[in-house]
């Protein structure tokens, strides 16, 4: 790999930024003081250096987004994307999102440039639960919920039994926390519809292992080495 596009990708700047960087003699690599921007470089072993500070350099980017409504979640929309939030991102073009959140909903999205485990992640067999917080129209009563508990046929699928906790409620509305498995398209929104509690409000809380936790709205955090260790591990990516 070139060593301008290696600094560029690591965070150091633009690659014209990077290019003049290199020929002021700021970078090394294995000690020595490299001039040439096209000092083809080997990532995983070569220690380099800018100003004196080691470049780390992570072949892939993991992260959660704290999504918040009116961002759609794609790479390339018309309309305003989760993109948008995650620009300032030196590889930013190569991230895209873990499956999918509506255009009004909440909370944590994953965001990674690691396809395999984005595959694996969003596939059925793999069973990943994902939990989502949810205000519901009216005074849900726990016998309601049996249906979602043992699984509830909806028009084009039977949506497998889901772990649902009531949290408040109220005339008005209810507050809830539900745990699927699957992921399908408004697979929550149309499983509170079909007990007759349309969901007004509805942000994802957990994804695996991972928690959305006190990360503000519209801001993303990159996971340690030990989170994306233990995603890895739900799927069968690492032992
Ligand atoms: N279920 C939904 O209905 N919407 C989402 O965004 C996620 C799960």
């Amino acid at each position: 790999m070139r060593l301008d596009r290696l600094l560029a990708e690591a965070g150091f700047g633009s690659r014209s930024e990077v290019k003049k960087l290199i020929r002021k003699g700021a970078v090394k690599v294995k000690g020595e003081v490299v001039k040439d921007p096209s000092f083809k470089v080997d990532p995983e072993r070569d220690e380099i250096t800018v100003n004196g500070e080691l470049v780390s350099y992570e072949k892939d980017y993991y992260l959660i987004l704290n999504k918040p409504s009116g961002y759609i979640t794609s790479t390339k929309d018309r309309e305003l994307t989760v993109m948008e939030l995650v620009s300032d991102l030196p590889r930013f073009q190569r991230l895209f999102p873990v499956g999918r959140l509506d255009k009004d909903a909440e909370g944590l999205l994953l965001m990674t440039t690691d396809g395999e485990l984005a595959h694996r992640l969003t596939h059925p067999k793999w069973k990943v639960p994902k939990t989502y917080l949810v205000e519901v129209e009216g005074e849900v009563k726990e016998e309601e919920l049996e249906p979602l508990r043992k699984g509830i046929k909806l028009k084009d699928f039977t949506a497998k039994p889901a772990e649902v906790e009531l949290l408040e409620k109220g005339k008005e509305s209810s507050k809830l926390l539900i745990t699927i498995k699957e992921g399908k398209y408004h697979q929550v929104k149309r499983m509170f519809a079909a007990i007759g509690h349309p969901v007004k409000y509805l942000k994802r809380v957990k994804f695996g292992s991972i928690e959305l936790g006190e990360l503000p709205r519209g801001e993303y955090r990159h996971l340690t080495k030990e989170e994306v260790k233990r995603l890895k591990r739900e799927v069968k990516l690492e032992p």
